[in-house]
C-alpha cells in the first residue's frame, strides 16, 4: 500500500525536505547492500538529524501502522538493512546523526550517537588520547548505531570483547516512539535487568538505538604485527595458546587464513603480494600491543615464534619492521571479502564453535562439502582467537552460477549441522538479517527462540520493526 500525501506530508514536517529522499535514483543506495546480493523496495527513505525527529518518525510510522527498517552505513553482511520487496517499508536512515555528545576522561567513556562512522569515534578517542578499540574491514563507513543492532566483533575481540562489552549505556527510540534514556556510563548497576542487552545485537527488530555510553581504554604505543605460515590449524590452535600464555593481555589480535583465502586476494587486491618465498597451506596474522612506549614486543614474538618453530607448529614467519609492513600485511586478511567478490556467487558465514574445536570443524566440514559438493572452492578465515571461522563458500571454477546458487541451500545445511554438532553458533557478529532467520530457527533451542520472541511481541506488538529480520515472517 502506497503512503498517503498527508503521511508523507507529516513526515516532512518533522524532518524537513532534507530529510526525505523520494528520488528513486537517490533511493538506490539504500536499497540494496554492500555485495549487491539483496535488494528490496521502500516507500520513502528518512533521514532523522536528532533523538527527537527519529521519536517523531516512529510515532508516526506506529500510528499508521508502516513498517521501519533502520539503516546505518549498510555495510551488514546478511540483509538486515535492507527493506523487503513489497515497497510499503520505510528506510529510517541514522547516518545524520552524528555527533559525539561527550567525551568523559575520568570515567573512560565516549558517549555517541548512531549515525557516527566507526572510524570517526576510533579517531575521536584518539585524539583524546585514548583507544576504542572495536576494528573491523568496514570501519570507513560502518556506524556506531549498526555495531551495536548486530554487536559487531572484528579483529580486536580477542582482547577488548565486542560491540555489548564496550557498552555501558543506550539512547533508544522504542516501536511506539517513546525514547528510553539509558545513558548512564555506570559499571556496575544491578537495578533489575540490564535492558540494553535486549537492544544490542536485536538488529534494529526492538527499537532504533539513538545514542550509546561506550568504554575507553588506555591508548597503545607500541605494537608488534607477525604473518605465520603455518602446517595446520591445529598448528594455530597450538600457538595461541602459546602465545596467549607468553603474552597475556598483549595479545590483541589472531586472525587465521587458509591459502585459497590469501590466493583470492594475491589475485584481485591491488598492491598485495605474499610476504613469504613459498606458499603454506595457512596462515595466522598475530598483533600484540603495549600501552608502554618501545615496548619490545617484537623480541617478545620473536621468543613465541622460537619455541613454536622448535615444535614444528610454525613453517615460515615474518614480522614487521614498520607501520607499512603491518599495514600491508593486514591488508592479506582484510583484503579477502573484497577479493572472494570477484570470484562469482558465494555463500558468507560467521560460524562459531569453541577455538579448541575449529581443527576438527574444518576436517569434517571440509570433507562433508567435497564429497557432496565436488570443486566448492572454500575460503576459510576468521577471528581464530575468539572461535569465529567465516567459513565462506565460492562455486566451483567453471560451473555456471545459476548451478551452484541452486545448491546453497544444501551447502548451508551441511556447514549450519556441522556448527551445531560442535555446540556452535550459526552467526557469530553478523547476525541473522534477512539471511539466517530460517536457519535460526532451526539450530536454535526451542526455548530460547521462545524467549526472543517473547521479548519481541512485548516491546513490538504490531511487529513494525524491521519485520523480517531475525525471525521469518509469519513466525515471529
Ligand atoms: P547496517 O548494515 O546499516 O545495519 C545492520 C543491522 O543493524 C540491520 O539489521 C539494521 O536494521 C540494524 N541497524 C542499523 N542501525 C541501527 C540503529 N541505529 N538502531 C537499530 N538498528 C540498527 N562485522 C563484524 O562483526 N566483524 C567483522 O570483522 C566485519 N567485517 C566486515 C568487513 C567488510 C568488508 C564488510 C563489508 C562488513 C564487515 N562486517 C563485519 C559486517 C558489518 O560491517 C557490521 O555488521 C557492522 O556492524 C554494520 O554496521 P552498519 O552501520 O553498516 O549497519
Ligand atoms: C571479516 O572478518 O573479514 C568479515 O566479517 C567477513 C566477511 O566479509 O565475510
Ligand atoms: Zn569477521
Amino acid at each position: 500500500m502506497a503512503l498517503s500525501p498527508e503521511f508523507i506530508h507529516s513526515i516532512e514536517q518533522v524532518v524537513g525536505a532534507a530529510g526525505v529522499v523520494r528520488d528513486p535514483a537517490l533511493m538506490a543506495s539504500y536499497l540494496t547492500d554492500w555485495r549487491n546480493a539483496y535488494q528490496g523496495q521502500a516507500a520513502l527513505v528518512v533521514r532523522p538529524a536528532t533523538t527527537e525527529e527519529v521519536a517523531a518518525v516512529v510515532r508516526l510510522c506506529h500510528d499508521a501502522r508502516v513498517a521501519v527498517v533502520p539503516q546505518g552505513g549498510n555495510t551488514g553482511l546478511c540483509g538486515g538493512s535492507i527493506p523487503d520487496a513489497s515497497g510499503t517499508e520505510l528506510v529510517l536512515s541514522l547516518t545524520r546523526m552524528k555527533r559525539i555528545r561527550d567525551i568523559d576522561l575520568a570515567n573512560e567513556t565516549v558517549t555517541v550517537e548512531a549515525g557516527v562512522i566507526l572510524r570517526q569515534l576510533q579517531e575521536a578517542a584518539s585524539e583524546a588520547g585514548r583507544l576504542f578499540p572495536l576494528s573491523l574491514g568496514a570501519e570507513g563507513s560502518c556506524t556506531v548505531g549498526g555495531n551495536l543492532a548486530t554487536n559487531a566483533g572484528g579483529t580486536a575481540v580477542l582482547r577488548y570483547g565486542n560491540m555489548r562489552e564496550l557498552t555501558l549505556g543506550l539512547e533508544v527510540v522504542l516501536p511506539d516512539g517513546r525514547i528510553w534514556n539509558g545513558l548512564r556510563g555506570l559499571r556496575k548497576d544491578n537495578t533489575g535487568y540490564d535492558l540494553k542487552h535486549w537492544f544490542i545485537g536485536s538488529e534494529g527488530t526492538l527499537g532504533i538505538i539513538t545514542a550509546a555510553v561506550l568504554k575507553l581504554f588506555p591508548a597503545t604505543h607500541s605494537k608488534a604485527t607477525a604473518w605465520v605460515a603455518l602446517p595446520s590449524p591445529q598448528a594455530a590452535v597450538d600457538l595461541i595458546g602459546h602465545v596467549r600464555g607468553l603474552c597475556a593481555d598483549r595479545l590483541t589480535g589472531f586472525e587465521m587464513m587458509s591459502r585459497q583465502s590469501v590466493e583470492f586476494v594475491l589475485e584481485h587486491v591491488a598492491g598485495c603480494s605474499d610476504p613469504l618465498a613459498e606458499p603454506h597451506p595457512w596462515y595466522a596474522l598475530i598483533e600484540l600491543r603495549d600501552t608502554v612506549p618501545d615496548a619490545p614486543l617484537a623480541q617478545l614474538l620473536e621468543t613465541g615464534l622460537g619455541h613454536a618453530f622448535e615444535k614444528a607448529w610454525v613453517l615460515d614467519a615474518v614480522i614487521a619492521s614498520n607501520h607499512a609492513q603491518a599495514a600491508a600485511l593486514w591488508a592479506l586478511r582484510e583484503g579477502i571479502s573484497e577479493a572472494q567478490n570477484h570470484e562469482g556467487p558465494s555463500l558468507k558465514h560467521d560460524i562459531s564453535v569453541p577455538v579448541s574445536q575449529i581443527p576438527a570443524f574444518i576436517e569434517h566440514t571440509d570433507r562433508a562439502l567435497q564429497d557432496q559438493f565436488p570443486g566448492v572452492r572454500i575460503v576459510s578465515y576468521g577471528h581464530m582467537g575468539d572461535g569465529n571461522l567465516h567459513y565462506n563458500i565460492s562455486k566451483p571454477l567453471g560451473h555456471a552460477d545459476a548451478a551452484f546458487k541452486s545448491q546453497e541451500q544444501a551447502i548451508m545445511n551441511v556447514i549450519y549441522r556441522m556448527t551445531s554438532s560442535y555446540n556452535g553458533s550459526i552467526s557469530a557478529e553478523h547476525g541473522l538479517g534477512q539471511a539466517k532467520p530460517r536457519a535460526a530457527a532451526q539450530f536454535k533451542d526451542p526455548l530460547e527462540m521462545e524467549l526472543m520472541r517473547a521479548i519481541k511481541r512485548t516491546l513490538d506488538p504490531l511487529g513494525l520493526m524491521n519485520p523480517g529480520k531475525v525471525f521469518a515472517a509469519g513466525l515471529e
